[in-house]
């Protein structure tokens, strides 16, 4: 089969930056450990306030683990609990989120943290607050007549 020189020139281009992109998608996933952050771990939407650790929310000391502290946020329309939370400065924090309606989102304006809450799933995110100061949180998915009013606050402190 002949081929204009210039179509297969197009063709290499188009599939190099396929296998660009995937090894860019395997390497972030296999070797560096990226994953959505509702990784598949399960909560009873009807249940949310009664499930560990859902039934507590806000900022908790843990020993043992990867991270120093877990905070946890319960979403619901249209608001967050806890609606302001203090965190300790440089602390290597895993937030633990989930909604007990419908699909809120969980952005802290200035980081990179952005998750869904979606019912029935915990979103996780692990981040550490090395800048001082107050974070927004806003939901950016669209939940109802309140969803412009839902946002919360984090306070890193030294
Ligand atoms: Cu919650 Cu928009």
């Amino acid at each position: 089969m002949h081929m204009h020189k210039l179509e297969k020139i197009w063709l290499t281009i188009g599939i190099g930056a396929l296998i660009v992109f995937l090894a860019v998608i395997g390497i972030s996933a296999f070797y560096l450990g990226n994953k959505p952050p509702s990784c598949l771990a399960t909560v009873n939407p009807e249940k949310v306030d009664q499930q560990a650790p859902f039934n507590k929310p806000g900022l908790h000391k843990v020993e043992g683990k990867d991270w120093d502290y877990e905070l946890v946020f319960v979403a619901s329309a249209f608001n967050y609990n806890p609606g302001t939370v203090k965190v300790p400065y440089g602390a290597k924090v895993k937030v633990i989120a989930t909604t007990k309606d419908v699909i809120h989102g969980f952005e802290v304006a200035g980081t990179n943290i952005n998750m869904m809450l979606e019912p029935g799933y915990v979103s996780e995110f692990t981040t550490t607050f090395d800048k001082a100061g107050q974070y927004l949180i806003l939901c950016n998915e669209y939940c109802g007549s309140g969803h412009q009013l839902m946002s919360a606050k984090i306070e890193v402190v030294k």
